[in-house]
């Protein structure tokens, strides 16, 4: 079981907290071991009146059952008094939970100015003066953790609460920018709406819903919020009777109104109206920067092509507003990696494969039996762009190759490597992202040997210091790293690494001086040369193999790792491996420091049993394969008709005994459509994943894909939206 969250040692101030909700919170901490101050001024839920009682009552329940706890009678709105008392009873403050609230209903034309004002001075003036009071101490101790209590009513709307609301959705504000000033600090700021049963509610709920409301259903939200293991900060929830939920932002991708040198007119507006608030494809900004962004990206569009981009297409109108529209898709020239047995080998001693052990010496003797080339070999002959330079061509993209950090890897190989070969390869920006400190560049890389796709790479590449020019913040594309499973490893293996790891390593390909000039390291702040992030990968991919697959190369399948710190030739790097069915996870550290170096990783393993499954004639065992041949068939003939009507590329997953016993591509966008093996070359708009016995339902009409869908046995990523059109490319050009 997971271990209690406890907050002993952390002063929590609840403010309100004489009663209802505020009384909850006080409990629920002082349970878990934190000293709290229970603030309540007192009054009635009018904010008539004041006094002791109702903090007082609380503080002798929390000490009674053994808490610690002082009461303040102050108003929120004397913050630096109710902080004070913490401090002075306590000698510090973790946490804030602004809770204090009011209400002064009435139709808006009848609000009172008295009425308007005293809501806002409690609930939004109140929760400032209190924050502000606790700021500078949470600022110095690099810790804080804030609550702002927002309503339904600010959210939504509601008849008769139009003082309330626009207070409760001023704390939502309040809260974001506080959010994102403090995090530097380690101050998190997050905002609830609840619903409970309390003396404000009693007048507008009935009996038994204030009974099945508790606050007490609202209470454990609000600790784990405060909680110094929860990162998350500037998030919006809504908490009621047992059930969270967590709010964001839409904005539908809307329309340019305005051509050049053209007045913008409401006729436009109106003309584009539809359109302005569809929310198909919307997106879902995150940060003020992609909010100026998008405007700044439709300017400069207005001003460059002058032309109004309203019949747009859905793809072109999602990229254009992020500004990096023309490096999205840009495609590096095509090019070509040949290899010997001496690269294979080298490689191989360069990731610390060793005559030591002798089950690795079928990837260092090419007169083994089964000389092999290792898996991981296959970021070797795909990185050509980013070691000489190609990266710098990309349009758009403000790249200055010093401050490029490889930030995460993913190689999927679809067929072992040759053991010496020359491959194609086809390399695409898949998206840019911009993750506000940098922007991530997420290059894709298709290689192919004798016309086969062999493996995939997804390079992301971290830039320094250039974000925060309104890109978007996540994308479908990325291949998403995954945590290792909380219990220690099932297994361990580490390698000490010799002071010449570098420099045998690079001569694979990543000549890179950091690796081996002190002089370079030491301007790039480094005491000393740094090993590469993709030696590390090796080691640890090769540590995979021989713990979980026996060596065997043909046995993986895909490796994902997040490189989070760099290691000094000479250091012992040491994976720790969890089995988790054919997955692998895994995270790489330094012995000598603990330092994790690889995190959040895992490599995905073929089934023992499921090899024959890689191999052609298990391929033909699926009976989808036919599918996807006869389809492939048919779009010889009507494929420009058909690319005309759907406009869209179909990725599929298609399983046998719950593993991917192929990938196919339906590319109906480009040209006159194509079918081909493989992942999407370029980016799918939809993935569908599915049994191949499904897959054969599906096309021949017993199983509706939308139920298969919603019964999870169809999974679809990407734009869901188009699985209507499924019906169409299935039953009508695929008939057998
Ligand atoms: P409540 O009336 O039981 O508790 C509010 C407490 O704040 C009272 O004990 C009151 O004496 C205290 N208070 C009022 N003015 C104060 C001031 N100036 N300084 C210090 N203390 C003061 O109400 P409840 O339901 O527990 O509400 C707690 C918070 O949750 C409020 O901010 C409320 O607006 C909010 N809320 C509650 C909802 C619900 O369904 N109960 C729905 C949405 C928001």
């Amino acid at each position: 079981m997971a271990s209690p969250l406890r907050f002993d040692g952390r002063v929590v101030l609840v403010t309100g907290a004489g009663g209802g909700l505020g009384r909850a919170y006080a409990l629920a901490f002082a349970e878990r071991g934190a000293s709290v101050v229970v603030n309540d001024l007192g009054g009635d839920f009018r904010g008539v009146g004041k006094g002791s009682s109702a903090a007082d009552k609380v503080v002798e329940e929390i000490r009674s059952k053994g808490g610690k706890a002082v009461a303040n009678y102050d108003s929120v709105e004397a913050g630096e008094k109710v902080v004070k008392t913490a401090l002075d009873a306590f000698g510090r403050i973790d946490v804030v939970v602004n809770n204090a609230g009011i209400l002064r209903d009435g139709s808006f034309a009848r609000i009172s100015d008295e009425d308007w004002d005293i809501i806002h001075r409690v609930h939004l003036r109140g929760s400032f003066r209190v924050t502000r009071a606790a700021w500078d101490h949470m600022k110095k101790q690099k810790f804080g953790r804030i609550i702002m209590t927002s309503s339904a009513s600010g959210i939504y709307g509601n008849f008769g609460q139009a003082n309330y609301s626009a207070a409760k959705l001023g704390l939502l504000g309040l809260s974001n920018t506080i959010a994102l000033e403090g995090k530097k600090s380690n101050i998190h700021c997050n905002t609830i709406a609840p619903t409970a049963g309390s003396r404000m509610t009693q007048t507008v709920m009935p009996e038994d819903l204030l009974e099945t409301l508790k606050p007490d259903y609202v209470a454990p939200l609000v600790l784990w919020l405060c909680h110094e293991s929860c990162e998350e900060n500037g998030g919006l929830f809504e908490v009621g009777g047992g059930w969270i939920g967590k709010l964001r932002w839409e904005r539908s991708l809307g329309a340019i109104v305005r051509q050049k040198n053209q007045p913008m007119t409401p006729e436009g507006v109106k003309a584009n109206w539809k359109k302005i608030c569809d929310f198909e494809n919307a997106t879902k900004p995150q940060r003020i920067q992609e909010s100026v962004g998008s405007i700044i990206g439709v300017v400069s569009k207005i001003d460059s092509d002058g032309g109004v981009s309203t019949n747009h297409t859905s793809h072109a109108a999602s990229t254009a507003p992020s500004g990096f529209a023309g490096a999205i898709g840009y495609k590096f020239p095509p090019f070509s990696s040949a290899y010997t047995e001496l690269e294979t080998i080298m490689y191989a001693l360069g990731v610390g494969a060793s005559v030591k052990e002798p089950k690795d010496m079928k990837f260092i003797y090419e007169g083994s039996s089964d000389f092999s080339c290792l898996p991981t070999f296959g970021v070797i002959v795909a990185q050509k762009p980013l070691v000489d330079g190609g990266l710098g061509e990309v349009p758009e993209l403000p790249v200055s190759l010093e401050k490029v950090l490889h930030g995460e890897q993913y190689l999927e190989l679809y067929k072992p490597l040759p053991r010496s070969g020359n491959l194609k390869c086809e390399a695409v920006i898949a998206d840019v992202l911009d993750k506000g400190s940098g922007l991530v560049i997420l290059m894709d890389v298709y290689s192919y040997f004798e016309k086969e796709l062999i493996c995939y790479n997804q390079f992301s590449l971290f830039l320094v210091g250039s974000g925060g020019i309104g890109g978007k913040r996540t994308s479908d594309k990325v291949k998403e790293a995954v945590a290792v499973p909380n219990r220690p490893p099932d297994a361990v293996l580490t390698d000490v690494t010799s002071l010449n790891q570098a420099a045998l390593y690079r001569l694979s390909g990543d000549w890179n001086p950091l690796h081996i000039d002190p002089n370079f390291s030491s301007f790039a702040g480094f005491d000393k040369p740094i090993l590469h992030g993709l030696c590390t990968f090796g080691f640890s991919a090769r540590h995979v193999l021989q713990k979980f697959a026996d060596n065997d190369a043909s046995r993986f399948k895909a490796i994902k790792v997040r490189f989070s710190k760099p290691v000094y030739p000479g250091q012992t790097i040491k994976t720790e491996m969890w089995k988790e069915g054919n997955r692998i996870h895994f995270q790489t550290k330094i012995h000598e420091t603990g330092d994790i170096i690889i995190s959040n990783a895992y490599v995905d393993l073929v089934p023992a049993s499921g090899i024959s499954a890689k191999t052609s004639s298990a391929r033909e065992e699926l009976q989808s394969t036919l599918v996807f041949e006869e389809i492939g068939r048919r779009l010889r003939d009507i494929g420009h008709e058909v690319v005309k009507k759907v406009d869209a590329v179909f990725e599929w997953h298609i399983t046998k005994d719950g593993n991917t016993a192929a990938k196919w591509t339906i590319d109906l966008k480009n040209g006159s459509g194509k079918v081909y093996q493989g992942p999407a070359v370029g980016s799918a708009d939809t993935t569908f994943t599915l049994s191949d016995e499904d897959f054969m339902e599906v096309v021949l009409g017993k199983l509706d894909p939308q139920k298969a869908f919603f019964s999870g046995r169809l999974k679809a990523r990407g734009n869901i939206l188009l699985s209507q059109k499924l019906q169409m490319i299935l039953k009508d050009y695929a008939k057998l």
